[in-house]
């Protein structure tokens, strides 16, 4: 019999044009297209092992035995590698991150794009990039983003089929640093998937998903071509726009604490006088500072002397999702 287990890797991404919103919920088809970068240095293991002696699927996360919600979005995953497989087998599958959860870096992208690596490969699939993709899409939307190496582009969508992430360049294109500024470590009230849901109640999220293929294309060129200037502004427009739709939204999503918008002032202060920096803000408090690698020291230290910046945590930009061997 093969041996039924694998183990993968799989960096956490940073949006710069953000997903809010889906048109298929079910299927996490989102509203609009998106990019991002992965995190190097950032990374969720996952291990999955398909055993006869199992009466249910097991999920082990940082050591804790996880049952309930959690258990069943895995199960969601595991269910349709075993149909694509053709096996009757449950699985174990343990994870770990090596970056704290609350840290203002979803956990879920880099999960779920390892759980669908690992998975298929313990079932004996092998699946393609664009088919990994799809099937990390289904557990966490921005996970599909993880898949593909450095910079990469998740298409909107129209099918399940065609909503899916590639890479647009690789890690070494653009030495980029996230300096993520730590601003509460706490559990966030609402989450990403409530969140989705909430979006279509903004009135002006109709306005945010017309305009987005110009951000896109904006996004698109700013990185191909290295454009910092062009490339701060339309990613700080893009995480405002998110946010006054997730703060207009019924019922209203209120992320910022006073030292989120003191870290935006800042970035924006130090910019305006030459230092090339801009911020961009998910479903959190924190605030993720883009910078050069030349200048990520100085960005650091800027960071660690404001008022509410508990710590910071810096990642350049990562790889693709790997299987361990
Ligand atoms: C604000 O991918 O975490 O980070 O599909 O429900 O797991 P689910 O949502 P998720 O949403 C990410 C939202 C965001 C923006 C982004 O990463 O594009």
């Amino acid at each position: 019999m093969s041996i039924r287990t694998a183990t993968a890797l799989a960096h956490p991404n940073i949006a710069f044009i953000k997903y809010w919103g889906n048109r298929d919920h079910d299927l996490r088809i989102p509203v609009n297209g998106s990019f991002s970068m992965n995190l190097a240095g950032l990374f969720a293991e996952t291990q999955v092992f398909f055993r006869e002696e199992l009466q249910q699927d097991q999920l082990i996360l940082n050591r804790n035995k996880i049952r309930g919600a959690g258990l069943t979005r895995i199960s969601h995953i595991l269910d349709e590698v075993r149909r694509k497989a053709n096996l009757q087998l449950y699985a174990e599958v343990s994870s770990k991150n090596n970056f704290p959860t609350g840290a203002g870096i979803a956990s879920s992208a880099a999960a779920f794009a390892a759980l669908a690596l690992a998975a298929s490969k313990a079932a004996g699939l092998d699946l393609d990039e664009r088919a990994l993709s799809i099937l990390a899409r289904h557990g966490s939307g921005s996970a599909c983003r993880s898949i593909p190496s450095g910079f990469t582009e998740w298409t909107d969508g129209k099918t399940d089929e065609d909503s899916y992430s590639f890479s647009i360049a690789p890690p070494e294109h653009w030495d980029l640093v996230d300096c993520v500024a730590i601003i509460s470590s706490g559990h966030k009230g609402i989450g990403s998937t409530q969140g989705h849901r909430l979006a279509e109640t903004s009135p002006l999220q109709k306005a945010r998903i017309s305009d987005a293929p110009r951000r896109i294309e904006i996004c698109r060129k700013a990185i191909l071509e290295r454009d910092f200037e062009t490339f701060a502004s339309i990613v700080e427009k893009d995480s405002d726009l998110m946010h006054a739709v997730m703060m207009t939204s019924n019922p209203a999503l209120f992320y910022w604490k006073p030292a989120t918008l003191h870290v935006m002032e800042s970035v924006r202060a130090w910019r305006a006088k030459g230092l090339p920096v801009f911020y961009t803000i998910d479903a959190g408090p924190n605030v993720h500072v883009i910078t050069l690698k030349e200048k990520m020291n100085e960005v650091k230290r800027k960071l660690e002397n404001l008022e509410g910046v508990q710590k910071i945590l810096t990642a350049g930009v990562g790889g693709a999702a790997r299987i361990l061997e």
